[in-house]
Protein backbone atom coordinates (compact mmCIF):
# COMPACT_ATOMS: atom_id res chain seq x y z
CA UNK A 1 0.00 0.00 0.00
CA UNK A 2 1.17 3.39 -1.07
CA UNK A 3 0.77 5.93 1.70
CA UNK A 4 -0.20 9.70 0.92
CA UNK A 5 1.69 12.38 2.78
CA UNK A 6 1.47 15.12 0.17
CA UNK A 7 -2.11 16.15 1.24
CA UNK A 8 -1.84 19.29 3.34
CA UNK A 9 -4.67 18.63 6.22
CA UNK A 10 -6.01 21.68 8.07
CA UNK A 11 -5.35 21.47 11.54
CA UNK A 12 -6.11 25.19 12.46
CA UNK A 13 -9.18 24.84 15.34
CA UNK A 14 -8.15 21.56 16.44
CA UNK A 15 -6.77 22.17 19.61
CA UNK A 16 -3.56 22.08 18.09
CA UNK A 17 -0.48 23.49 19.93
CA UNK A 18 1.46 23.69 16.93
CA UNK A 19 -1.30 25.99 14.95
CA UNK A 20 -3.41 26.99 17.90
CA UNK A 21 -1.02 28.87 19.80
CA UNK A 22 0.72 31.10 17.25
CA UNK A 23 -0.83 34.08 18.24
CA UNK A 24 0.02 33.23 21.83
CA UNK A 25 3.76 32.06 21.00
CA UNK A 26 4.59 34.27 18.09
CA UNK A 27 2.21 37.35 18.20
CA UNK A 28 0.52 36.48 15.31
CA UNK A 29 -1.14 33.49 13.08
CA UNK A 30 -0.20 34.02 9.70
CA UNK A 31 2.65 31.63 9.85
CA UNK A 32 3.73 28.81 8.82
CA UNK A 33 3.99 26.67 12.13
CA UNK A 34 7.30 24.40 12.20
CA UNK A 35 7.61 24.26 16.13
CA UNK A 36 6.30 21.80 18.33
CA UNK A 37 7.87 18.31 17.61
CA UNK A 38 4.81 16.58 15.91
CA UNK A 39 3.44 16.03 12.27
CA UNK A 40 0.87 17.36 9.82
CA UNK A 41 0.39 14.22 8.83
CA UNK A 42 -2.61 11.19 9.75
CA UNK A 43 -1.64 8.56 11.60
CA UNK A 44 -1.27 4.98 9.82
CA UNK A 45 -4.74 3.85 8.66
CA UNK A 46 -4.69 1.18 11.25
CA UNK A 47 -4.35 3.28 13.94
CA UNK A 48 -7.58 5.43 12.87
CA UNK A 49 -9.34 2.55 12.13
CA UNK A 50 -8.50 1.12 15.73
CA UNK A 51 -9.85 4.16 17.52
CA UNK A 52 -12.94 4.32 15.65
CA UNK A 53 -13.61 0.56 16.11
CA UNK A 54 -13.15 1.46 20.04
CA UNK A 55 -15.35 5.08 19.76
CA UNK A 56 -17.99 2.51 18.16
CA UNK A 57 -18.87 0.85 21.50
CA UNK A 58 -19.47 4.01 23.15
CA UNK A 59 -18.93 3.26 26.93
CA UNK A 60 -15.77 4.87 28.13
CA UNK A 61 -15.04 3.50 31.59
CA UNK A 62 -11.92 3.14 33.18
CA UNK A 63 -9.61 0.93 31.58
CA UNK A 64 -6.84 -1.67 32.06
CA UNK A 65 -4.27 -2.49 29.46
CA UNK A 66 -4.53 -5.80 28.11
CA UNK A 67 -1.30 -8.23 27.42
CA UNK A 68 -1.79 -7.53 23.78
CA UNK A 69 -0.52 -3.79 24.71
CA UNK A 70 2.72 -5.17 26.02
CA UNK A 71 2.79 -7.95 23.51
CA UNK A 72 3.18 -5.40 20.90
CA UNK A 73 5.96 -3.15 22.42
CA UNK A 74 8.31 -5.80 23.22
CA UNK A 75 7.88 -7.67 19.74
CA UNK A 76 8.18 -4.04 18.15
CA UNK A 77 11.17 -3.33 20.34
CA UNK A 78 13.01 -6.84 19.83
CA UNK A 79 12.38 -6.73 15.94
CA UNK A 80 13.93 -3.78 15.69
CA UNK A 81 16.87 -3.24 17.79
CA UNK A 82 17.14 -6.90 19.02
CA UNK A 83 16.13 -5.51 22.50
CA UNK A 84 14.58 -8.20 24.68
CA UNK A 85 12.59 -6.36 27.08
CA UNK A 86 11.32 -7.95 30.09
CA UNK A 87 7.52 -8.09 30.45
CA UNK A 88 7.97 -6.90 33.91
CA UNK A 89 10.07 -3.99 33.98
CA UNK A 90 7.61 -1.85 31.67
CA UNK A 91 5.94 0.90 33.50
CA UNK A 92 3.00 3.15 32.36
CA UNK A 93 3.58 6.99 31.78
CA UNK A 94 0.99 9.34 30.58
CA UNK A 95 4.38 11.03 28.77
CA UNK A 96 8.13 11.20 29.00
CA UNK A 97 8.28 14.37 30.29
CA UNK A 98 6.30 13.43 33.31
CA UNK A 99 8.45 10.02 33.13
CA UNK A 100 11.70 12.60 33.40
CA UNK A 101 10.13 14.11 36.21
CA UNK A 102 9.06 11.56 37.91
CA UNK A 103 12.49 10.15 37.92
CA UNK A 104 14.11 13.54 38.79
CA UNK A 105 12.26 13.18 42.16
CA UNK A 106 12.54 8.92 42.46
CA UNK A 107 15.97 8.77 42.06
CA UNK A 108 17.49 11.75 43.79
CA UNK A 109 17.11 14.32 46.40
CA UNK A 110 16.74 18.49 46.63
CA UNK A 111 20.34 20.14 45.48
CA UNK A 112 21.63 16.96 44.22
CA UNK A 113 23.34 17.44 40.60
CA UNK A 114 21.99 15.96 37.29
CA UNK A 115 23.62 16.15 34.27
CA UNK A 116 22.33 17.41 30.70
CA UNK A 117 24.26 17.70 27.36
CA UNK A 118 22.92 21.04 25.60
CA UNK A 119 22.14 21.89 23.33
CA UNK A 120 19.06 19.25 24.23
CA UNK A 121 15.49 19.61 24.44
CA UNK A 122 14.43 22.11 27.06
CA UNK A 123 12.09 20.01 29.17
CA UNK A 124 15.28 18.38 30.33
CA UNK A 125 16.41 21.57 31.74
CA UNK A 126 12.63 22.20 33.67
CA UNK A 127 13.27 18.58 34.91
CA UNK A 128 15.61 19.38 37.18
CA UNK A 129 15.46 23.18 38.18
CA UNK A 130 11.85 23.08 39.00
CA UNK A 131 12.44 20.04 41.83
CA UNK A 132 15.21 21.82 43.06
CA UNK A 133 17.92 20.06 41.73
CA UNK A 134 20.98 21.33 40.03
CA UNK A 135 21.90 21.37 36.80
CA UNK A 136 24.95 20.10 36.02
CA UNK A 137 25.67 20.97 32.44
CA UNK A 138 27.88 19.21 29.94
CA UNK A 139 27.92 20.72 26.85
CA UNK A 140 28.45 18.48 23.60
CA UNK A 141 31.27 19.33 21.32
CA UNK A 142 30.87 20.10 17.37
CA UNK A 143 33.07 20.54 15.02
CA UNK A 144 33.14 20.01 11.42
CA UNK A 145 29.23 19.85 11.44
CA UNK A 146 29.47 16.81 14.04
CA UNK A 147 28.12 17.13 17.52
CA UNK A 148 30.13 14.64 19.89
CA UNK A 149 30.17 14.00 23.79
CA UNK A 150 32.57 15.46 25.70
CA UNK A 151 33.36 12.26 27.98
CA UNK A 152 36.43 14.22 29.76
CA UNK A 153 33.80 16.88 30.94
CA UNK A 154 31.03 14.06 31.72
CA UNK A 155 33.89 12.24 33.90
CA UNK A 156 34.57 15.11 36.15
CA UNK A 157 30.72 16.04 36.73
CA UNK A 158 30.40 12.48 37.50
CA UNK A 159 33.39 12.92 40.04
CA UNK A 160 31.90 15.68 41.33
CA UNK A 161 29.04 14.24 42.42
CA UNK A 162 26.28 14.30 40.10
CA UNK A 163 23.34 11.23 40.81
CA UNK A 164 21.61 11.13 37.20
CA UNK A 165 22.07 11.37 33.63
CA UNK A 166 19.41 13.15 31.26
CA UNK A 167 20.36 11.66 27.75
CA UNK A 168 18.30 12.09 24.77
CA UNK A 169 18.90 9.35 22.47
CA UNK A 170 18.45 9.83 19.37
CA UNK A 171 19.39 13.52 20.10
CA UNK A 172 16.75 16.44 20.04
CA UNK A 173 17.71 18.92 18.47
CA UNK A 174 20.90 18.21 17.04
CA UNK A 175 19.74 14.66 15.06
CA UNK A 176 22.32 12.16 16.28
CA UNK A 177 21.90 8.72 16.52
CA UNK A 178 24.82 8.09 18.85
CA UNK A 179 26.75 5.18 17.85
CA UNK A 180 27.42 2.07 20.00
CA UNK A 181 30.69 3.32 21.23
CA UNK A 182 29.85 6.48 21.72
CA UNK A 183 27.21 5.31 24.01
CA UNK A 184 29.94 2.47 25.93
CA UNK A 185 31.95 5.95 26.38
CA UNK A 186 29.40 7.70 28.38
CA UNK A 187 27.96 4.40 30.30
CA UNK A 188 30.83 3.06 31.22
CA UNK A 189 31.85 6.61 33.11
CA UNK A 190 28.26 6.41 34.36
CA UNK A 191 28.78 3.13 35.98
CA UNK A 192 31.97 3.85 36.98
CA UNK A 193 30.48 6.65 39.71
CA UNK A 194 26.99 5.13 39.97
CA UNK A 195 25.01 7.42 37.98
CA UNK A 196 22.07 6.69 37.00
CA UNK A 197 21.07 7.14 32.81
CA UNK A 198 17.54 8.04 31.85
CA UNK A 199 17.80 7.16 28.38
CA UNK A 200 14.82 9.75 26.39
CA UNK A 201 14.15 7.41 23.21
CA UNK A 202 10.91 8.55 22.14
CA UNK A 203 12.58 9.32 18.92
CA UNK A 204 14.50 6.43 18.23
CA UNK A 205 12.09 4.58 15.74
CA UNK A 206 12.51 8.14 13.59
CA UNK A 207 16.09 6.98 12.61
CA UNK A 208 16.98 7.91 9.05
CA UNK A 209 19.34 5.68 6.25
CA UNK A 210 22.44 4.14 6.81
CA UNK A 211 21.84 4.57 10.61
CA UNK A 212 21.10 2.56 13.66
CA UNK A 213 19.86 3.38 16.56
CA UNK A 214 21.02 1.36 19.52
CA UNK A 215 18.94 1.34 23.07
CA UNK A 216 21.21 2.12 26.07
CA UNK A 217 19.92 -0.93 27.81
CA UNK A 218 21.29 -2.98 25.25
CA UNK A 219 24.88 -2.06 26.19
CA UNK A 220 25.42 -4.78 28.80
CA UNK A 221 23.32 -6.50 31.74
CA UNK A 222 24.71 -3.89 34.12
CA UNK A 223 24.37 -0.87 32.37
CA UNK A 224 20.57 -1.94 31.44
CA UNK A 225 20.84 -2.25 35.55
CA UNK A 226 21.27 1.19 36.03
CA UNK A 227 19.08 2.36 32.77
CA UNK A 228 15.81 4.37 32.82
CA UNK A 229 14.46 4.04 29.44
CA UNK A 230 11.52 5.95 27.63
CA UNK A 231 10.03 5.14 24.32
CA UNK A 232 6.37 5.77 23.16
CA UNK A 233 4.46 5.57 19.68
CA UNK A 234 3.49 9.17 19.98
CA UNK A 235 6.63 10.94 17.71
CA UNK A 236 6.96 7.66 15.36
CA UNK A 237 3.31 7.65 14.78
CA UNK A 238 2.13 10.78 15.34
CA UNK A 239 0.10 10.26 18.27
CA UNK A 240 1.32 12.41 20.73
CA UNK A 241 -1.84 14.04 22.19
CA UNK A 242 -2.75 10.10 22.83
CA UNK A 243 -0.59 10.44 26.01
CA UNK A 244 0.47 7.11 26.27
CA UNK A 245 4.37 6.37 26.87
CA UNK A 246 6.63 3.21 28.41
CA UNK A 247 9.43 3.76 31.01
CA UNK A 248 11.24 0.22 30.79
CA UNK A 249 13.43 -0.47 34.27
CA UNK A 250 15.23 -4.14 34.84
CA UNK A 251 16.62 -3.00 38.00
CA UNK A 252 13.73 -4.04 40.18
CA UNK A 253 14.78 -2.19 43.01
CA UNK A 254 14.77 1.30 40.79
CA UNK A 255 11.48 0.18 39.14
CA UNK A 256 9.96 -0.04 42.57
CA UNK A 257 10.91 3.28 43.55
CA UNK A 258 9.62 4.69 40.00
CA UNK A 259 6.20 2.37 39.99
CA UNK A 260 5.03 3.89 43.83
CA UNK A 261 5.83 7.07 42.97
CA UNK A 262 3.92 7.30 39.96
CA UNK A 263 1.21 5.20 41.59
CA UNK A 264 1.23 7.50 44.44
CA UNK A 265 0.12 9.97 42.14
CA UNK A 266 -2.85 8.06 40.25
CA UNK A 267 -1.66 8.88 36.92
CA UNK A 268 -1.22 5.43 35.49
CA UNK A 269 -4.73 4.91 34.25
CA UNK A 270 -3.43 6.49 30.79
CA UNK A 271 -6.45 6.47 28.31
CA UNK A 272 -8.60 3.87 26.54
CA UNK A 273 -7.72 5.75 22.75
CA UNK A 274 -3.97 5.72 23.43
CA UNK A 275 -3.93 1.70 24.02
CA UNK A 276 -5.85 0.74 21.12
CA UNK A 277 -3.56 3.57 19.26
CA UNK A 278 -0.46 1.94 20.73
CA UNK A 279 -1.50 -1.66 19.87
CA UNK A 280 -2.14 -0.67 16.32
CA UNK A 281 0.67 1.41 15.24
CA UNK A 282 3.52 -1.29 16.77
CA UNK A 283 1.43 -3.83 15.12
CA UNK A 284 0.34 -2.61 11.81
CA UNK A 285 2.29 0.76 11.51
CA UNK A 286 6.24 -0.66 10.25
CA UNK A 287 5.27 -0.29 6.44
CA UNK A 288 3.99 3.12 7.01
CA UNK A 289 6.52 4.11 9.12
CA UNK A 290 9.35 3.22 5.84
CA UNK A 291 7.60 5.09 3.60
CA UNK A 292 7.13 7.88 5.83
CA UNK A 293 11.30 8.05 6.87
CA UNK A 294 11.66 8.04 3.13
CA UNK A 295 9.20 11.04 3.02
CA UNK A 296 11.18 12.73 5.28
CA UNK A 297 14.09 11.97 3.71
CA UNK A 298 13.20 13.59 0.82
CA UNK A 299 11.68 16.91 2.66
CA UNK A 300 15.54 17.41 4.92
CA UNK A 301 17.04 16.93 1.07
CA UNK A 302 15.00 19.56 -0.18
CA UNK A 303 16.11 21.87 2.67
CA UNK A 304 19.71 21.10 2.22
CA UNK A 305 19.96 21.70 -1.29
CA UNK A 306 17.93 24.92 -1.05
CA UNK A 307 20.11 26.25 1.45
CA UNK A 308 23.17 25.76 -0.62
CA UNK A 309 22.21 26.56 -3.34
CA UNK A 310 20.41 30.05 -2.92
CA UNK A 311 21.15 30.92 1.18
CA UNK A 312 24.85 29.34 1.92
CA UNK A 313 24.71 31.78 4.73
CA UNK A 314 22.72 28.86 6.63
CA UNK A 315 24.00 25.48 6.98
CA UNK A 316 21.44 22.84 8.09
CA UNK A 317 23.41 20.26 10.42
CA UNK A 318 22.71 16.61 8.31
CA UNK A 319 20.31 14.89 11.15
CA UNK A 320 20.88 11.04 11.42
CA UNK A 321 16.82 10.87 13.16
CA UNK A 322 13.85 13.07 13.37
CA UNK A 323 12.06 15.51 11.35
CA UNK A 324 13.48 18.03 12.89
CA UNK A 325 16.53 20.27 10.86
CA UNK A 326 19.05 22.29 13.48
CA UNK A 327 19.96 25.16 11.06
CA UNK A 328 23.18 26.87 11.98
CA UNK A 329 22.17 30.86 11.19
CA UNK A 330 25.25 31.93 13.17
CA UNK A 331 27.19 33.36 9.55
CA UNK A 332 24.04 35.92 9.74
CA UNK A 333 25.78 37.77 13.29
CA UNK A 334 22.16 38.05 14.90
CA UNK A 335 21.34 37.31 18.24
CA UNK A 336 18.47 34.61 19.11
CA UNK A 337 16.09 36.94 19.59
CA UNK A 338 16.83 38.90 16.27
CA UNK A 339 16.67 35.35 14.24
CA UNK A 340 13.79 34.50 16.00
CA UNK A 341 12.56 38.18 14.72
CA UNK A 342 13.66 38.04 11.27
CA UNK A 343 12.31 34.14 10.67
CA UNK A 344 8.46 35.25 12.45
CA UNK A 345 8.24 38.88 11.14
CA UNK A 346 10.40 38.50 7.94
CA UNK A 347 9.83 35.22 6.91
CA UNK A 348 6.58 34.40 7.88
CA UNK A 349 7.83 30.68 9.76
CA UNK A 350 7.42 29.99 13.14
CA UNK A 351 10.66 27.92 14.51
CA UNK A 352 12.37 27.11 17.45
CA UNK A 353 14.85 29.55 18.61
CA UNK A 354 18.39 27.77 19.85
CA UNK A 355 18.91 28.74 22.89
CA UNK A 356 16.04 27.78 24.26
CA UNK A 357 17.65 24.85 23.82
CA UNK A 358 20.53 25.48 26.54
CA UNK A 359 24.07 26.48 25.82
CA UNK A 360 25.57 25.94 22.20
CA UNK A 361 22.33 26.60 20.45
CA UNK A 362 22.56 30.46 20.19
CA UNK A 363 22.60 31.09 16.44
CA UNK A 364 20.69 28.19 15.96
CA UNK A 365 17.14 27.09 14.65
CA UNK A 366 15.15 24.05 14.47
CA UNK A 367 12.83 23.75 11.99
CA UNK A 368 10.37 20.84 12.29
CA UNK A 369 9.70 19.17 8.12
CA UNK A 370 7.07 16.66 9.48
CA UNK A 371 5.00 18.81 6.63
CA UNK A 372 4.32 17.86 2.96
CA UNK A 373 6.61 18.83 0.64
CA UNK A 374 4.49 21.90 -0.94
CA UNK A 375 4.46 23.44 2.42
CA UNK A 376 8.32 23.05 2.76
CA UNK A 377 8.81 24.49 -0.51
CA UNK A 378 6.63 27.34 0.78
CA UNK A 379 8.82 27.96 3.33
CA UNK A 380 11.93 28.09 2.43
CA UNK A 381 10.53 30.50 -0.62
CA UNK A 382 9.36 33.13 2.02
CA UNK A 383 12.67 32.40 3.58
CA UNK A 384 14.82 33.65 0.54
CA UNK A 385 12.25 36.41 -0.07
CA UNK A 386 12.70 37.75 3.30
CA UNK A 387 16.63 37.32 2.71
CA UNK A 388 16.13 39.63 -0.94
CA UNK A 389 14.11 42.27 1.20
CA UNK A 390 17.23 43.05 4.02
C1 LIG B 1 13.47 14.24 23.31
C2 LIG B 1 12.02 14.38 23.63
N1 LIG B 1 11.53 13.82 24.74
C3 LIG B 1 10.22 13.91 25.07
C4 LIG B 1 9.33 14.61 24.26
C5 LIG B 1 7.89 14.73 24.65
O1 LIG B 1 7.43 13.62 25.29
P1 LIG B 1 5.94 13.51 25.82
O2 LIG B 1 5.06 14.26 24.88
O3 LIG B 1 5.70 12.04 25.83
O4 LIG B 1 5.94 14.09 27.20
C6 LIG B 1 9.81 15.21 23.10
C7 LIG B 1 8.89 15.99 22.25
O5 LIG B 1 9.29 16.77 21.43
C8 LIG B 1 11.18 15.09 22.77
O6 LIG B 1 11.68 15.62 21.66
Amino acid sequence: MRYNFDNPVSRQGTSSVKYDRREEVFGKEDIIPMWVADMDFCPPPSVTEAIRNRAGHEILGYSVRRQEYYDSIIRWHRQRYNWDINPGSILFSPGVVPALNIATLAFTKPGDSIIVQPPVYFPFFTAVTDHGRRLATNRLMFSDGRYRFNNERLREECRNGAKMLFLSNPHNPVGRVWTRDELLGIAEICIEYGVIIISDEIHCDLVLTGHRHTPVATLSEEIAGSTITCVAPSKTFNLAGMATSSIIIDNSGLRTRFASLIDSLHITNGNIFGTEASIAAYSEGEEWLEQLIQYLEGNIDYVTGFCSENLPVIKPVRPEATYLLWLDCREMGMTGSELNNFFVNRAGLGLNEGSTFGEGGEGFMRMNLATPLSTVKKAMNQLLAAFRDT
